[in-house]
């Protein structure tokens, strides 16, 4: 037997319990004939005391002995004496004797401390990643997302879903993001695509008659990279038949909410999702992700500035689009660099900046007059525009008012951005909370700009509401959806949809994406078909498992919380993935590069 007991179990009461332990060296102290290892395995770490002349190895054999090589421990578990007590520590109350002491292997020296919580070098972390996970945050975070995992999979088999698998190779679809694809070697000239999502082999569960599936499951996607985007993540994918989209709500709040609360990480969390329909978050917040760790609403300041003489209000009034602004309470601590900054993330966005308003500690304000009140607006404000925002927003001394004109679309960006930096900078987020939410209602079509198309929102099996579905030839703009998204602190953490069972109104939503009859055949016939054959209405949702993992372990970027992630480029620089590959492989996929920087 290689170990009895593990490092970080053992507890006051195996004291006098002769054990074996196995593990890595996090740390060694020497003091003078008596050598202290901290002994780590995977479920921590315990101090074991070496008396250098009674052990079956040398004193130079024990002085050679390193962080990171594995040690093979026989010993007696002992209590520390007073004053040597580590609170530190889950066993600082203890430490092993040890009578026999093997040395297992070696190790080379790590390229960056396996103790110590630093912030290291990325390239480092990545190709040395077996070691990085070695880390203790590391490690909590992937035992934190097999916790969730595991829950999942409880809970949901507990509701009598099964898990199903479904295909990794696939037939390529348009829509959605870019397909990863894999040449056939049987089929020369024919690709497969990895699945951006299972979603219509759920969709054919469905019609298969399983009623509830669920399925952990990854998925791919070559698209650009950021701190909550990677090339392959793992979504916990839903579909149930005969549900309303109110069923499937409730199902993930109940299954977030006992998660959470069987978890129990310290986290505040509603026990009751609100819901907000898609116009409204973006009337509020500017964005179908709003952040309800803190308030910061956005206002339609419009009719405040109905007959104004600030020339760029009046412009914008003219061109039929609004002023908004959000009123931000001690907002005038903000600093002039940290105002600059709002404008900065305005010119981001295409605006040419923003105004501010200031309410000094001294602002007061009659009918008649104000004092305390600065803004580059001031000399064109009038008193009554000024008293109209003062008792709109009640506003008190050492408030600040920031404002948005121009278009809608413009300003929603702009006014979002600035009300999480507003709220970061003036710290109003609190860590320990969880403000989820549920966004319905989307439209069900958006226009690209860049593909000069209709396109769908969410996606194209999406049911619109059935009022509106009068309107998809004739006002596209119009027709809503039942499309939902689950947000968390401003973040999609999931997305779903009741779906469309029937091939008529799928073809009728073809044809407004742009993909006529034949084409619709060739590329969808399958589900087309299928549905002609007794298909349940159904729907679903798919939460993002890193997403949900990195928020409860506090990370901001879902790389902490997958084992072996991809960099921003889509490498991996451990295995060197992706590689080029010989000639002789080419030619049995029937392929030739055309490679312009070769
Ligand atoms: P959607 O494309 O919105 O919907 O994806 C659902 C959820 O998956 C997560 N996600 C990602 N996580 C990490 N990296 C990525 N590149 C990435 N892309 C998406 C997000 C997102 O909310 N089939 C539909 C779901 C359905 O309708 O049931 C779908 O895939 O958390």
């Amino acid at each position: 037997m290689l170990k009895t007991n593990m490092c970080g179990e053992l507890q006051i009461k195996d004291v006098g319990t002769s054990v074996i332990l196995a593990g890595w060296v996090a740390r060694r102290r020497d003091h003078g004939g008596l050598t202290f290892i901290d002994l780590r395995d995977s479920s921590g770490t315990i101090q074991i005391v070496i008396k250098n002349d009674k052990l079956n190895l040398t004193e130079k054999e024990i002085s050679q002995i390193r962080n990171e090589w594995v040690l093979g421990v026989k010993g007696i578990v002992t209590e520390r004496q007073e004053g040597a007590r580590n609170s530190n520590m889950p066993t600082g109350d203890i430490e092993i004797s040890v009578n026999e002491l093997e040395i297992i292997n070696q190790s080379n020296t790590p390229p960056f401390p396996i103790n110590e919580d630093l912030s290291l070098d990325e390239t480092n972390r990545m190709k040395y990643r077996y070691l990085d996970l070695r880390r203790s945050r590391m490690n909590q975070n992937l035992k934190l997302r097999h916790d969730v995992m595991h829950f999942i999979r409880n809970f949901l088999t507990n509701k009598k879903f099964i898990e199903i698998e479904t295909p990794i190779l696939n037939v390529a679809t348009p829509e959605g993001a870019r397909d990863y694809l894999v040449p056939s070697r049987i089929h020369p000239g024919k690709f497969y695509a990895l699945p951006q999502s299972p979603q219509q082999w759920k969709q054919l569960l469905m019609v298969s008659g399983f009623e509830k599936y669920f399925q952990i499951a990854r998925c791919f996607r070559d698209e650009d990279l950021r701190s909550d985007r990677q090339p392959e993540f793992t979504q916990l994918d839903i579909e149930l038949s005969f549900v309303e989209e109110k069923d499937i709500l409730i199902l993930i709040e109940e299954l977030m909410v006992s998660m959470l609360k069987e978890l129990d990480l310290g986290f505040d969390f509603p026990l009751n999702f609100p819901l907000i329909p898609y116009s409204e978050s973006m009337e509020k917040y500017g964005s179908d992700k709003p952040d309800l760790r803190f308030d910061l609403e956005i206002n339609d300041l419009s009719s405040v500035f109905l007959n104004t003489s600030i020339k760029i209000f009046a412009d914008v009034l003219k061109k039929d689009q609004r002023i908004r602004g959000i009123h931000i309470p001690g907002g005038n601590k903000l600093t002039k660099k940290q105002l600059q900054e709002f404008n900065e993330i305005a010119k981001l966005h295409g605006a040419m900046g923003v105004a501010s308003m200031h309410f000094d500690d001294d602002y007061k304000i009659t009918k008649s007059e104000y004092d305390g009140f600065s803004s580059l607006l001031e000399k064109f404000i009038s008193i009554d525009e000024l008293l109209t925002l003062n008792d709109r927003f009640n506003i008190k001394p050492g408030d600040a008012i920031i404002i948005s004109a121009g278009h809608d679309d413009l300003t929603s960006q702009v006014l979002a951005s600035i009300r999480n930096e507003a709220a970061s900078m003036l710290n109003l987020v609190k860590e320990t909370d969880l403000a989820f939410c549920f966004i319905t209602e989307f439209p069900m079509f958006e226009y690209s700009d860049s593909a000069n198309k209709w396109t769908a929102m969410h996606h194209l099996f999406t049911m619109p509401f059935e009022e509106d579905i009068q309107y998809i030839a004739s006002d596209p703009k119009r027709v809503r959806s039942h499309a939902y998204d689950l947000v968390c602190n401003g973040q999609e953490v999931g997305s779903g949809s009741i779906r469309i069972h029937k091939s008529e109104l799928l073809l009728k939503i073809l044809q407004q994406l742009g993909i006529d009859e034949s084409i619709a055949h060739e590329q969808f016939g399958h589900v087309l078909e299928a549905f002609e054959f007794g298909a349940p209405p159904h729907g679903g949702i798919a939460p993002g498992i890193d997403r949900i993992v990195a928020l409860l372990a506090k990370e901001s970027d879902i790389r902490e919380v997958i084992a072996f992630p991809k960099t921003k480029t889509a490498s991996d620089l451990l295995t060197g993935a992706p590689s080029k590959i010989g000639t002789e492989n080419l030619d049995e996929l029937h392929l030739k590069i055309d490679d312009p920087s070769s």
